[in-house]
């Protein structure tokens, strides 16, 4: 089994360590997580997994490299470990906004280098994950594509699109759970308690989600089979359109793009 170095247990590197664990995926034993502080990795630890602040050491014992810390401490961090890069190890990169070529550039290595777009649900193995690659052979992008694949759906993608793929995979939870607190409210509105409200409406989008992804069936004709004529549905339905609903969330969607893009 390949030995897995994390560098950067935060928030997306601890996620995926404990996606990891809990899929069975590989040992315990063979995962690895660094970061300065390692005081915030003793639930990893006491799990079995090794815990360094020692990236070049992480590295050198490992074979697949998960990069996971922020932007601006890219290229500092991969300087850490540029000595113990070597022609073994595959490098993938969660970070947003750091182009492959770039951590080539900084590696100064000629690995294979993968970039991946997750989203926060990796903690529970239902990450949407976009994947880009260069320099990869077909064991390799095998290898990390059924490691996102234990953590979710993955799409390979064309590294152009990874900025739209940040929008629409990983703020795209955001623009989830706005939609669904909006559900939450008007659910109130009309009669329920908060918690009976909000287990409504949370299970109401995960099973119109689970009918689109186990069926492959376009929305419209999901929609086609719950609006009666002259019925409720489609009275609401219309409303929210009259009201912009479909506009404000493409608008809202080309401008966090806009946002990432022009800055
Ligand atoms: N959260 C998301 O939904 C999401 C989705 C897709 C992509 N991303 C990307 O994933 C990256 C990580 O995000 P995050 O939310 O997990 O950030 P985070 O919680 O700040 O994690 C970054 C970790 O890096 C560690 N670190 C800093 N310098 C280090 C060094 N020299 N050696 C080893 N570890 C070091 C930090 O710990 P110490 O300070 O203790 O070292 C910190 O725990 C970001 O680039 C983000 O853009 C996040």
């Amino acid at each position: 089994m390949k030995k897995i170095a994390i560098i950067g247990g935060g928030n997306l590197g601890t996620a995926i360590a404990e996606g990891l664990l809990k899929s069975k995926f590989c040992k315990a034993s063979d995962i690895i997580v660094t970061k300065r502080n390692t005081a915030t990795l003793n639930a990893l630890a006491q799990r079995g997994v090794k815990i360094t602040s020692d990236n070049n050491d992480a590295v050198s014992k490992s074979d697949i490299i998960i990069l996971a810390v922020k932007p601006y401490q890219v290229s500092e961090v991969l300087n850490s470990f540029k000595n113990a890069l070597s022609s073994k190890h595959v490098l993938v990169s969660v970070v947003t906004g750091v182009l492959i070529k770039d951590i080539q550039e900084n590696s100064q290595k000629k690995i294979p280098v993968f970039r991946a777009m997750p989203n926060t649900a990796i903690a529970i193995q239902q990450s949407m994950t976009c994947l880009s690659f260069t320099n990869a052979a077909a064991t390799q992008i095998s290898f990390v594509n059924k490691l996102f694949s234990t953590l979710g759906r993955v799409a390979v993608i064309d590294e152009k699109l990874m900025d739209a793929a940040t929008v629409l995979g990983a703020c795209g939870t955001a623009y989830a759970m706005r939609y669904i607190r909006a559900n939450i409210q008007g659910g109130i509105e009309i009669g329920f308690d908060a918690a009976t409200a909000s287990l409504i409406a949370a299970q109401t989008v995960k099973g119109a989600a689970e009918l689109l992804l186990e069926k492959g069936s376009h929305p419209e004709q999901e929609i086609d089979k719950v609006t009666t004529p002259k019925g409720c549905t489609i009275a609401g339905l219309n409303e929210m359109e009259h009201q912009g609903f479909s506009s404000s969330l493409i608008k809202g969607i080309a401008t966090s793009y806009n946002k990432i893009v022009k800055g």
